[in-house]
């Protein structure tokens, strides 16, 4: 489809809706984090917020889930805001093709993870978010909550505390990269913060709100400029191959769009210089990307024939 021609959301979002609908029973809710598996397993939204201004939801849209991995996309745009390229010293920008919460490859690559979304390499970031702001997790709710104008989004301490409780692959990670010297903060103070921006509350509809800036080529919700453009095209780069994890192929495949997933079932994909498009479903496949929101996300890009390829 031409870049210039409109699309009618309205109708893609119904026909998203009915093909994520028809998955329903197929995959499972995360409950390695026991406060996720609390979750409706059959709820399902969907938003879309074009960079005109324009906002469009269905099904469950506003109603927060916990955002997870969702919140690596704005730890990541937020420590390339304040500290530019230096975050790159610390971790890479390679697919991984390995679980979100591997341990294998930080040994034989000396504690610098593979790239910035899965666990290890989010925790690297997240700790240079703290050192540049002195708040990661706060600094990531605070552009949530500008981006999206709903002042309510905030950590879900139970999810929180359930993350702390049964964190000890993330403490692991944390330790291996700090006895490599790549951590800059304590690794309490680390995965405090890593937990807190993963346990935030936020809908489809503030996503895709507070994800339009990749949208808009580095440009916040006020016209003010949050990266320049080719910071903008490098997250939307590193989305595409590494957002969904060992999935990232498939996802390119069947969605064609810079995406990220989270295990609350949430993904928020971009469609360069048109709008950013969120949906939610809690069951995961086998990679623990949500099964009905790569369903909707396939669809929307299929039958407009919109996606980056
Ligand atoms: O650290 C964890 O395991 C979770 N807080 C986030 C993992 C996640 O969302 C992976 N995404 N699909």
């Amino acid at each position: 489809m031409p870049a210039g021609e409109t699309l009618d959301y309205r109708l893609l979002l119904d026909a998203a809706t009915a093909a994520a609908r028809a998955t329903s029973g197929q995959g499972h809710v995360a409950d390695y984090i026991p406060a996720l598996a609390t979750v409706e397993p059959d709820a399902f939204g969907m938003a879309v917020a074009t960079v005109d201004g324009e906002l469009y939801g269905i099904g469950d849209w506003e109603r927060p889930f916990s955002v997870q991995s969702v919140s690596k996309l704005f730890t990541l745009a937020l420590a390339m805001a304040h500290g530019g390229d230096t975050v790159w010293r610390g971790v890479g920008r390679e697919p991984s093709g390995n679980p979100f919460n591997s341990l294998v490859q930080l040994e034989s690559e000396h504690g610098i993870p593979r790239n910035p979304f899965i666990n290890a390499g989010a925790l690297v970031v997240t700790d240079r978010l703290q050192t540049m702001t002195g708040d990661a997790a706060g600094a990531v709710r605070e552009f949530l909550r500008r981006e999206s104008g709903n002042p309510l989004i905030d950590t879900d301490p139970v999810v929180a505390a359930s993350e702390a409780d049964h964190g000890h692959r993330n403490a692991a990670l944390a330790h291996f990269i700090a006895s490599h010297g790549n951590l800059e903060n304590p690794v309490e103070t680390v995965l405090d913060h890593y937990y807190a921006h993963c346990a935030v509350s936020a809908s489809c509809r503030d996503l895709v709100l507070a994800g339009s800036f990749l949208a808009r080529y580095g440009v916040r919700a006020d016209g003010t400029r949050l990266m320049s453009r080719s910071e903008a095209k490098r997250v939307n780069a590193v989305l595409l191959t590494c957002g969904t994890y060992d999935a990232a192929g498939e996802f390119a495949f069947r969605v064609g769009l810079p995406g990220k997933s989270g295990v609350g079932g949430g993904v928020l994909a971009i469609l360069p210089g048109r709008a950013a498009v969120c949906a939610w479903g809690p069951r995961l496949d086998q990679a623990g990307n949500s099964v009905a929101a790569v369903t909707a996300l396939d669809t929307l890009t299929t039958l407009s024939g919109c996606s980056i390829f």
